[in-house]
């Protein structure tokens, strides 16, 4: 394994573009890191991330909901603000040019909830935990139809169905809850499958997406993590690079 420092060894960054220019897949897992530098906090950095000031039992979980929805409603608007006030960043627009000009060959996996690969033209983007930006429904739809979440609920924290009092809920995946079944078959079949996987901004914390990697680099492809610290899953990696995604991307797919 290569550790390159901040200003990139040249040596791994001219063997990791060998790779992707060679490679007919190139996978793209990323996590909150990825869009750290668009000012959108991370979970788990030790002073600046979201699980170093709240509670994820309290703010992330069904049961949190239930306990204080207009508490979990209020955290979530907030985010969803921080989101919409957020530009993607100079690795949300590389990885997104780089695809554009070789169709076909790269898929990003991600874990986070915000929509900035989508507004940065990414073209095919599988999203593990949900999206941020739109509404399900707390319990199962008793109605047949089944009311649609964003037709049906009316103002409120949080807003409620005018027609069956159910409550809205953000469509994120919270802890202790499946993550979408196509979602997950898609990137392990992604992860199997790809001559190259960058892994970028995850502590590598939260399964199954974080076993992802290890897939990957059991199916022979090279894994490249991109992280300015240490993170869960380094050992899967051939060459772990210490920077930032938007100082690490440009550089490795220009
Ligand atoms: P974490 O907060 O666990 O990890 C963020 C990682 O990004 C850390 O390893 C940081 O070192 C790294 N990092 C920070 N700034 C960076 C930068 N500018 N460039 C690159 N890397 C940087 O976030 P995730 O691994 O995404 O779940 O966490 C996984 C899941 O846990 C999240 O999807 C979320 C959370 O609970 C849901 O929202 C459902």
């Amino acid at each position: 394994m290569s550790a390159a420092g901040a200003a990139f060894d040249t040596e791994a960054v001219q063997r990791i573009r060998a790779a992707i220019a060679g490679a007919r897949s190139v996978a793209v897992l990323t996590g909150a890191g990825m869009s750290a530098e668009s000012g959108i906090p991370t979970f788990r950095d030790a002073l600046t991330g979201l699980w170093a000031k709240f509670d994820p039992q309290d703010l992330a979980s069904i049961e949190g909901f239930r306990a204080d929805p207009q508490r979990v409603w209020d955290w979530y608007a907030e985010r969803r603000q921080g989101v919409c006030r957020a530009e993607p960043n100079a690795g949300h627009r590389a990885l997104a040019r780089w695809a554009r000009e070789h169709p076909g060959r790269m898929c990003v996996v991600t874990q986070n909830v915000d929509d900035l690969h989508q507004r940065a033209g990414q073209p095919d983007v599988v999203r593990l935990h949900g999206d941020i930006l739109w509404l399900q429904w707390l319990d199962e739809c008793i109605e047949r139809p089944a009311c649609d979440a964003t037709a049906t609920a009316v103002p409120g924290r949080p807003p409620r169905c005018k027609r069956c009092g159910n409550l809205a809920r953000p469509a994120v995946v919270w802890f202790g809850e499946m993550l979408p079944p196509a979602a997950l078959e898609r990137a392990e079949q992604v992860a199997a499958s790809c001559d190259v996987m960058l892994v970028v901004g995850t502590s590598g914390a939260v399964w199954p997406a974080a076993g992802l990697a290890g897939r990957a680099r059991r199916a022979g492809s090279t894994v490249v993590i991109v992280n300015p610290h240490d993170s869960d899953i380094d050992g899967e990696a051939r060459f772990v690079l210490r920077g930032t995604a938007a100082q690490a991307l440009p550089l490795l797919l220009a």
